[in-house]
Order: structure tokens, then C-alpha cells, then sequence
């Protein structure tokens, strides 16, 4: 079912306005301007996710009820996890904003639909929990849940009821809002000091000077966007399109689409060219991992390039976790005939 333009535009600003009400706690004076995101074009499947106060109306079995809240809440909150599954001060909704609903926003019912598909990154066939993995071993610079656990099922459930009514096998491309849709090129190139300056003045506030956020009592007030506690090397985000367009559309925090494009890349360079916890890919030679992930990932990154000097990702440092490569990334094929 398509809903209405207006309608989906309401939901939009009522959840972008709910978030910047949760905002006034920490900064009182962020002026709350409306979502101004791209108009749906001819043709693009649009889906208004449904939200938790939902799923207490829906018919369902109470044990799914339970199931879907706890994945809803590991979603949220996924620093209870924090040790175990993840080592940064990240949860999922950190990128995925609007609990995981809002277009431009990385929502995440799409994958729900059109996995299983084969997935250049990784050269197989993934499904919804593999993909998840994905986001656990590079965003959250940590380790999966196992397969088929309590967590990964919560959590493929809370997916799965974000997805409700959307057809399966969906073709990618056409979905509003899915993922971080891609900007046009920057007229100016990308540049460091630019990209510096629109951080000191738009985002310093809450990512700090040093990119490390702020976490209170185990609580991520702002995420960090560059060190020991944020993503690595290999997470989707450190490519400076997808960076580009996270920021256009989402940032600063209650003013998403006030910067202009320009702005965007160059701040998203600026962060991408400050250092991070290492690719869980590494070889143990920057430019040979660079290389050897060139062009699937890499060529979009800044990862063994240097700027101003210094050889990015040229270190051992895995930030808090003690491994470097979670066992879920050893290579796997599909092998039945
Ligand atoms: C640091 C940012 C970040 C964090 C934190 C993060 N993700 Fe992601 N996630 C991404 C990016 C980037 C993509 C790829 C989007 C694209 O391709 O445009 C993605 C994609 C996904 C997708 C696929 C969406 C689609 O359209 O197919 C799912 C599902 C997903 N993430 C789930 C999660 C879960 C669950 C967590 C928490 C365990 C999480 N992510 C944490 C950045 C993040
Ligand atoms: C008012 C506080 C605030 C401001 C200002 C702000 N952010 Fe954020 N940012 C957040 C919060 C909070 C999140 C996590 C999303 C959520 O919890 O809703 C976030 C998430 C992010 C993320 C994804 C997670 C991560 O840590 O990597 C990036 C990247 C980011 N912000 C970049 C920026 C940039 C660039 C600017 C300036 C243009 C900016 N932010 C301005 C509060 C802010």
C-alpha cells in the first residue's frame, strides 16, 4: 500500500520534531527546522515504517510482541552489549535515526525485503543476520551476536516488523529515502580546511573538539565521530559519499538539510582524514589492504592515503576491543550444489 505524500511528510517531521524534544534536554537553543528532504519521485516505493506504540495495537502473538520490544530496546540501546558485541560508543539508532524509520536515514526495513542477495563487499549471498553482522563488525567496531541467538533473533525480528506489508524481492534502487542516497559530486572537490571549519562551527558543540562525543553513566549522549570509540576503518559510513549524504540529510542534530552540499562533503572529508580503529580486513599493510579492497570499498575512502602528512590507518590500534577480526568476517561460500 502507498500512503499519501502528506502523510509520510507528517510522520517525517512529527519524528524529526520528537527527536529534537529530546534534544532540548541537552542543547536548549537548536532551532528545529523542517526536514526539507527530497521529493518522492515517479515510481519510488515509499513505506511509512510502523512504530512500537503500533505494535501494541497489532494482532499478534504476545510472545512476538516480546521478542520484537527486545529488539527494538538492543536497537536503541546497544551499549548494553557494550564488551561483548560492541567496543565504541555506538548504538544501531546512532546512524540509523528515527529508530531505524526515517528515510535518508539509513532505515533499515529495505534489507528485510531484498535479502537474500548477493553482496559485493563480502562476494556471497547474505541474509538479514549476516547483514546485521556487517554493521556489528565494522559500525560498532565489535563481534556479532551468534547466529540464530536470543539477541540476533530480537533484533531480525524488530527488522522484520519495521518491514510490515512492504513486498518481498523489492529491485533496490527504488525505494525513497533507502539507505544514504548519494549526492551530487561536490562542484569544489573536497577540501580539509573547509571541511574543518563547518566541524568548529556546526558540530563540535556535541562531537567535541576531538571528534569523541559524549558518553554519561554508559550513556551515548553524542556518538564520536572520529577515535578509539567510534567506527573502524571498514564501516560502511567512512566512505565520504555515504558520510556526505549522513550529514546532509541528518545533521546537525535537529537542523537535518541546513548545510549545503558543499558543506557536506568537505566536513565529511575533514572527518574522514582523522583516525579511527583499523579495518578488521588488514592485512598488516595499509596500502596492501587499500589495495586488495580498492574497489569494492576503498577507492571511496581515505584509508592509507595521506593528508597533511600522516599515512592514514597506518597502526595496530583496534581501539577497545583485543582482536581484530571477528570470526563471522573468516571468508564462507555458499558450497551445497
Ligand atoms: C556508524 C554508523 C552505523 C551504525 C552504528 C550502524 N550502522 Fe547499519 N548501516 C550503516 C551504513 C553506512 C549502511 C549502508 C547504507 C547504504 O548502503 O547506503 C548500513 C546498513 C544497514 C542495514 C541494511 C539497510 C539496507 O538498506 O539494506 C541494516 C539492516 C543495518 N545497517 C542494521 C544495523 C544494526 C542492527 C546496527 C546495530 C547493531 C547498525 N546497523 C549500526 C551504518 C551504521
Ligand atoms: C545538537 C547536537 C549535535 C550536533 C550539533 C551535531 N550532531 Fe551529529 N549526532 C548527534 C547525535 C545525538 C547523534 C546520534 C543520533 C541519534 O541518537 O539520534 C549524531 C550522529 C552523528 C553521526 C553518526 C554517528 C557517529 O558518531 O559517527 C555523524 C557522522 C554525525 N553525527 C556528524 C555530525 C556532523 C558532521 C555535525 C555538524 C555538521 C553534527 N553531527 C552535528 C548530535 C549532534
Amino acid at each position: 500500500m502507498k500512503q499519501s505524500k502528506d502523510f509520510l511528510l507528517r510522520s517525517l517531521t512529527l519524528a524529526v520534531a520528537v527527536s529534537a524534544l529530546s534534544l532540548t534536554v541537552q542543547a536548549e537553543e537548536v532551532p528545529r527546522f523542517p526536514v526539507n528532504n527530497p521529493e518522492v519521485q515517479e515510481g519510488q516505493y515509499v513505506h511509512v515504517p510502523p512504530t512500537m506504540e503500533d505494535l501494541e495495537e497489532a494482532e499478534m502473538h504476545p510472545e512476538l510482541k516480546r521478542v520484537i520490544r527486545r529488539g527494538y530496546d538492543l536497537f536503541m540501546n546497544t551499549q548494553q552489549l557494550r564488551g561483548k558485541n560492541v567496543f565504541n560508543s555506538m548504538n544501531c539508532s546512532s546512524c540509523h535515526m528515527g529508530e531505524g524509520r526515517l528515510p535518508f536515514a539509513g532505515p533499515v526495513w529495505p534489507a528485510v525485503v531484498v535479502l537474500p542477495n548477493y553482496r559485493p563487499k563480502n562476494d556471497h549471498v547474505n541474509n538479514l543476520e549476516e547483514r546485521i553482522s556487517g554493521c556489528f563488525s565494522y559500525s560498532m567496531n565489535g563481534v556479532p551476536p551468534e547466529y540464530g541467538s536470543d539477541d540476533m533473533l530480537a533484533l531480525t525480528a524488530y527488522h522484520h516488523w519495521l518491514a510490515k506489508g512492504v513486498p518481498v524481492y523489492q529491485p533496490g534502487g527504488n525505494m525513497y529515502g533507502r539507505g544514504y542516497p548519494r549526492l551530487e559530486d561536490p562542484k569544489e572537490g573536497m577540501d580539509y580546511d573547509r571541511g574543518a571549519k563547518v566541524y568548529a562551527e556546526n558540530c563540535s558543540i556535541c562531537h567535541s573538539d576531538n571528534g569523541s562525543g559524549l558518553v554519561e553513566r554508559g550513556e551515548v549522549v553524542f556518538p564520536a565521530v572520529w577515535g578509539d570509540t567510534s567506527y573502524n576503518w571498514g564501516a560502511g559510513i567512512s566512505r565520504h559519499f555515504t558520510l556526505a549524504s549522513f550529514i546532509k540529510h541528518n545533521m546537525p542534530l535537529g537542523r537535518p538539510n541546513s548545510l549545503s552540499e558543499q558543506e557536506a562533503w568537505d566536513v565529511a572529508y575533514y572527518i574522514d582524514s582523522q583516525e579511527r580503529p583499523q579495518e578488521p580486513r588488514y592485512t598488516g599493510d595499509v596500502k596492501e589492504t587499500r589495495e586488495k579492497y580498492l574497489d569494492t570499498f576503498h577507492k571511496h575512502t581515505s584509508y592509507g592515503l595521506e593528508v597533511n602528512g600522516k599515512l592514514l590507518g597506518d597502526h595496530d590500534n583496534v581501539g577497545e576491543k583485543d582482536f581484530l577480526k571477528p570470526d563471522v568476517l573468516r571468508p564462507r561460500t555458499f558450497t551445497a550444489d
